[in-house]
């Protein structure tokens, strides 16, 4: 990739430190580095640190730009190619998702005209505090990509998501933001850690607004969710049992990933939570990675609001009681260890009871027995509109078609075994048809 200009702002916290490794991966890649320091920030690296590896000055407060004539702030907050926010505390955050301009860091990211990537970092009751979850959604619905945190013991000794992701990982966030449009220059759910395509932009029917980042569908008048906002989960959860190993399932992620591109297809914005799978982010669609169930559980949640959720993961309904920090050994004695299990959030029934339930909730059952009976049960017991069941006694996971019913209190629908292409595409028509129902789509 041709050398950037990165503007990096550098939050207060314990994981400040790793900024500087992040800034020795930007310049051996050949980008150009220009640090800012929050007040804070200085609390954890120095500005010479920062300045001796970028080989840039390092800005720590409003006045270095009384300085105006070499940079103001404006130009400096322009003059990147992307604005980088690593750690992104709690308080920079919320700063950010108020529009609060009160130091050279939040001024900058008020007035830049830049993609903006945050790196969160802070403690799990922090991350997980509704405010946080709501300033995170607000800047996602902004155009601001937010990476997930990496989750594990935090400095303070507590256990969960939270922690600043690797400097490596940030990096590639960073590579991957580099690719692609300026979200700010259109409108969408808000940006995942990964990228999509860049498709032509998708004219309104009356060749009005903008819904860039959607592919054309064709043909090009047949749109049925457009200006539609649909969630979909995917894939199966990770759960780490020590840092090598982990609970999982054989979920391929197929049908949902299928069903993400028929959405997309179809006019919708996209927002695409995806367990651990090797598939590529279809066209148009907003793709966050996660591992673990109560990831996905705060990214859900991080998403809304939707005007249709379809949770086609396979979410795992354990995970280990307690993550070994170091991996676990044999001791040599043949004695098993001991794996105490605890329950994962029940995603679906959540979204089910929670105030800001979608229209339209849709649950995916994958049964090996009694299809229809254990759907029937399933629909009361998650509270959904509709569960999409399929039998996969005689039909592994990770196949290419599907037999699906589509149970809900009017009854059973049976299709045919169908592509799981041409399975996403019929859900696509049917959902379109529900929504257009249940919510007659404004005209702004
Ligand atoms: N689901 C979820 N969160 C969980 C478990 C399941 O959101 N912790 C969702 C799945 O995405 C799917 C639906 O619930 O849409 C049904 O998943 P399934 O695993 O079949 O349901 P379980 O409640 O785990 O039932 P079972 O006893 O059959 O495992």
């Amino acid at each position: 990739m041709a050398a950037k200009r990165i503007l990096l702002i550098i939050g207060g916290g314990i994981a400040a430190y790793k900024s500087i490794e992040l800034v020795r991966l930007l310049r051996k890649s050949g980008h150009v580095v220009r640090c800012v320091l929050t007040r804070t920030g200085e609390q954890f690296v120095t500005p010479l640190t920062l300045a001796a590896l970028s080989e840039n000055k390092v800005y720590t407060n409003l006045f270095d730009l009384k300085d105006e004539v070499e940079m103001g702030h404006i130009q400096l907050s322009r003059e990147a190619d992307l604005v980088v926010v690593a750690p992104a505390t709690a308080d920079l955050l919320a700063k950010m998702a108020a529009g609060i301009a009160d130091d050279l860091a939040t001024t900058l990211l008020l007035a830049t005209d830049k993609p903006v990537l945050a790196a969160p970092a802070m403690n799990v009751r922090m991350w997980l505090h509704p405010a946080t979850r709501r300033n995170v959604a607000t800047l996602r619905g902004d155009g601001i990509t937010v990476m997930a945190p990496d989750e594990g013991e935090m400095a303070c000794g507590e256990y969960g998501p939270g922690r600043l992701p690797e400097p490596q990982a940030i990096k590639e966030a960073i590579d991957t933001a580099l690719k692609k449009p300026s979200p700010l220059q259109g409108r969408g759910l808000g940006e995942g850690a990964t990228a999509t395509d860049s498709p032509s932009p998708n004219p309104s029917p009356e060749g009005e607004g903008d819904f860039s980042g959607q592919p054309d569908f064709a043909p090009a008048n047949h749109r049925p969710l457009f200006g539609r906002r649909i969630l979909i989960t995917a894939g199966p959860t990770h759960e780490p049992i020590d840092p090598v190993r982990y609970i999982a399932n054989r979920s391929s992620g197929k049908q949902g990933f299928a069903i993400a591109a028929a959405a997309a297809e179809a006019g919708a914005e996209v927002l695409l939570i995806a367990g651990p799978v090797p598939l590529p982010t279809p066209p148009g669609v907003i793709r966050v990675d996660v591992e673990t169930a109560r990831e996905m559980a705060a990214e859900v949640e991080a998403g809304l609001p939707v005007d249709a959720a379809i949770m086609v993961a396979a979410v795992a309904d354990w995970r280990a009681a307690d993550t070994a920090a170091q991996k676990i050994k044999k001791d040599g004695s043949g004695a098993v260890p001991p794996l105490a299990l605890a329950e994962n959030p029940d995603i679906l029934a959540g979204l089910a009871k929670s105030a800001r339930r979608p229209p339209l909730l849709i649950g995916f059952a994958a049964e090996t027995n009694d299809v229809l009976a254990h759907a029937g049960a399933k629909l009361a017991r998650k509270g959904c509109d509709w569960i999409v069941a399929n039998d996969v006694s005689a039909d592994p996971m990770g196949g290419e078609t599907n037999r699906v019913h589509i149970v809900s209190k009017a009854g059973v629908d049976s299709w045919d075994r169908l592509p799981k292409g041409a399975v996403a595409r019929k859900l696509m028509e049917k959902i379109a048809d529900e929504l257009d129902a249940r919510l007659p789509a404004s005209d702004d």
